[in-house]
């Protein structure tokens, strides 16, 4: 019988083509949605499945994993898999993989997107165009802040992190610290970027924080009502990660009470919702988790879902365990 491979939701084709090519027997969900934990384990039953392809969105816990007695792989179209139960997985020796690399560089674009875009208050000037009530250039209107010479703050020096370091620093001439458990005296030799030994000097130093951590117990919340208020007021908070590692209703009432100057957020804390009052603030610019949402990006990551399930479909090593 062909090694079997269950996808929660259509990918792009590359990926699909690329493990039916090989012969492998691929079963798309139907609906193009987040499948409810009933309907996957429905799906599940259909065939003693080989392969799993999960989504961000898709919670694989010990039910999910209990219902694929046969599932050797489980491939991530991601690079965070805080989705998973992930040593649920193991003591079952399943194996999963993730997504690594290939959207560091585009995460990082959005990244530097969303800190030009709050700085220079692009979305805030396009509303106001776009309403008609652009009264035509005027001395002070819509001031906005520089970023060259001013410090951005990485919290996580992962690829990730260190990408939009290089971006801020090499591009835009700004001044870079960062705080990670681990440093990295490589990539500080190489752009002058200085460690901080705690995430607390990051955000007291910081005009711009940029949060760059995988969603652990120790990072959810990282960012509370406490640090939000050791930020300067001139500060920014961007977040690419995952929405829980701020207290998004935290991050309202400090957006309202001016603690800080301004948030762009592209993951929030229970997606698809927005904790209430987000939305109406004008300091704070929101986008619907799209920052690996490049055409190029995206094929590469179904290509890299698929290179992982055949690998273990032909009993060799997947070339991307999540780790
Ligand atoms: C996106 O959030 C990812 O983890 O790939
Ligand atoms: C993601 O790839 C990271 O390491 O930041």
């Amino acid at each position: 019988m062909a090694f079997s491979v269950y996808v929660t939701r259509a990918i792009p084709e590359a990926g699909i083509e690329a493990m039916r090519k090989v012969g492998l027997d691929v079963d798309v969900s139907p609906h193009d949605r987040v499948l409810t934990k009933k309907e996957l384990l429905r799906e599940l039953k259909k065939k003693p499945y080989d392969a799993l392809v999960s989504l961000l969105t898709d919670t694989i816990d010990a039910d999910i994993l209990d219902a694929i007695p046969n599932v050797k792989i489980i491939a991530n179209y991601a690079v965070g898999f805080n989705n998973i139960a992930i040593d649920e997985a193991k003591k079952r020796k399943i194996v999963v993989t993730n997504t690594p690399d290939v959207l560091s560089h585009t995460v990082a674009e959005h990244t530097m997107a969303l800190i030009f875009s709050i700085a220079h208050r692009i979305v805030e000037g396009d509303r106001l165009m776009r309403s008609g009530t652009f009264p035509g250039w005027e001395p002070m209107m819509l001031l906005g802040t520089d970023l060259h010479q001013k410090t951005i703050g990485v919290l996580g020096l992962g690829r990730i992190g260190s990408r939009v370091l290089y971006q801020a620093m090499r591009g835009f001439d700004m001044k870079g610290i960062y705080y990670d458990i681990k440093r990295n005296e490589e990539i500080e030799k190489e752009l002058g970027v200085i460690f901080k030994a705690t995430p607390e000097e990051v955000l007291r130093e910081a005009d711009v924080v940029s949060l760059h951590v995988p969603l652990l117990p120790s990072t959810k919340h990282l960012i509370n009502s406490e640090r939000l208020s050791m930020m300067k007021p001139s500060a920014y908070l961007v977040n690419t990660s995952r929405g829980p590692v701020i207290d998004e209703k935290a991050l309202v009432r400090a957006l309202k009470d001016g603690v800080i100057k301004g948030a762009a957020l592209d993951v929030f804390e229970e997606e698809p919702k927005l904790a209430p009052g987000l939305a109406r603030l004008s300091n704070v610019i929101l986008t619907p988790h799209i920052a690996s949402a490049t055409e190029e990006t995206r094929n590469r990551m179904a290509e890299m879902v698929a290179e992982n399930v055949i690998a273990i479909s032909q009993g060799k090593m997947a070339p991307n365990i999540a780790q």
